[in-house]
């Protein structure tokens, strides 16, 4: 009864300019370990559920994306999306879609821009919360100690009252998604507080349950597909539906509002690739700090603490040049201190405006 449910429609819009619109985030490889993000995701459900069971819902720009990189995957596995509406719609339509192939389905939600750098571990605390979810009815979370004010992610109080099949996992006393910089020092402070992990796990059932209390509206819409799913006629109906969709997160429209929510408190090397600072985190680096992917290309000289990806068959030369970001794609090139990288985002508008 288990499925996995990657959902793979994001932008990354920080990863600019080697995540773009039309090659986001998770279809790169940017450790040069011959893997992209997804393929790395994808891989890891092998372990967990049956690979007719690993579902993928994104937007209909990346299909063939997706077809490329997983070249095993059946066209009813991909679920297309028309328009980005953000998570809680993806999450509507296939846990719906899945429930109609199997009612006591239960599914494992997963983002597909992160790294795991024990997947024994992944795969061990994502059966265990199976477990609890198959016997409760309740939604899952994943929780990672916090170690910074991150305004990035949701962030998870948990009471001391745990599940009665699993007393390791507690209940949800607040869910607060992507909190004030203020209000996300403050709950680092407190220490009974963990980041959202994003990776969810719970029951069709209760999942379905969740969006007709908390997003009766978008349940409405997704309920009305019922006889298409899994049939010729889903691609159509889904086109129509998604119009109708308010643009809304899971973690907003059903995560900070539910009261059913318990969180398996995790540790398996989690670590979300939102920004080159994460990515140089995880980079493998010389002695003076510098992370160059991929490397026989670059020259270094009186250089430290720099992020270099340029996967294009250039030599790249730096001279006295410290704590700064190179990347290039597409040919595109950005050079900018690893203290701005928040402000990539903002200038790709007006980039994109011109070019
Ligand atoms: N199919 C589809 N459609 N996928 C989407 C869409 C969409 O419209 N929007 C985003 N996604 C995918 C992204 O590709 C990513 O894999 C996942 O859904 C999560 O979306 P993000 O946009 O990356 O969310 P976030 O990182 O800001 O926040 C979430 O993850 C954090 C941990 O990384 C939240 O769940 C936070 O609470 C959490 O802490
Ligand atoms: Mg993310």
């Amino acid at each position: 009864n288990n499925y996995a449910l990657i959902m793979a429609g994001g932008i990354g819009s920080r990863f600019w300019p080697v995540s773009r619109t039309e090659h986001p985030k998770q279809f790169i490889d940017f450790f040069g370990i011959g893997k992209t993000l997804i393929q790395s995701t994808y891989d890891r459900f092998l372990q967990i559920c049956p690979a007719e069971n690993i579902f993928i819902v994104t937007n209909d720009l990346y299909v063939d994306l997706i077809k490329k990189q997983i070249p095993s995957i059946s066209d009813n596995q991909i679920l297309a999306e028309p328009i980005m509406r953000n998570t809680a719609p993806c999450i509507a339509y296939g846990s719906m879609k899945i429930a109609k192939l199997n009612p006591n389905a239960v599914i494992v939600v997963a983002p597909s821009d992160h790294t795991i750098a024990n997947p024994e571990g992944f795969v061990d605390a994502i059966n265990q919360s199976i477990d609890a979810a198959a016997k409760n009815k309740c939604l899952v979370t994943l929780g990672i100690k916090p170690n910074r004010p991150d305004t990035g992610y949701g962030y998870i109080q948990y009471a001391d009252e745990v599940l009665p099949t699993d007393e390791v996992i507690h209940k949800v006393k607040t869910f607060t998604e992507k909190p004030n910089l203020e209000l996300a020092q403050s709950f680092i402070q407190s220490g009974d507080f963990l980041w959202n992990a994003g990776i969810f796990i719970w029951s069709a059932k209760a999942i379905n349950k969740a969006f007709e209390k908390h997003l009766p509206d978008m349940h409405e819409i997704f309920q009305q597909g019922n006889s298409f799913y899994n049939t010729n006629n889903e691609l159509k109906f889904i086109a129509n539906a998604y119009l109708q969709c308010t643009n809304i997160s899971i973690d907003f429209g059903i995560m900070e509002k539910a009261d059913n929510v318990y969180v398996l408190p995790a540790d398996f090397g989690w670590s979300d690739l939102g920004t080159w600072a994460s990515i140089y985190e995880m980079a493998e680096k010389d002695y003076v700090g510098n992370a160059v992917i991929p490397s026989d290309q670059v020259m270094m000289f009186d250089s430290s603490n720099c992020m270099v990806n340029v996967p294009s068959k250039k030599l790249v030369i730096l001279q006295n040049l410290h704590n700064y970001i190179v990347v290039e794609s597409n040919n595109t090139l950005l050079i900018c201190p690893r203290s701005e990288e928040q402000n990539i985002k903002n200038v790709v508008a007006d980039v994109k405006a011109k070019f």
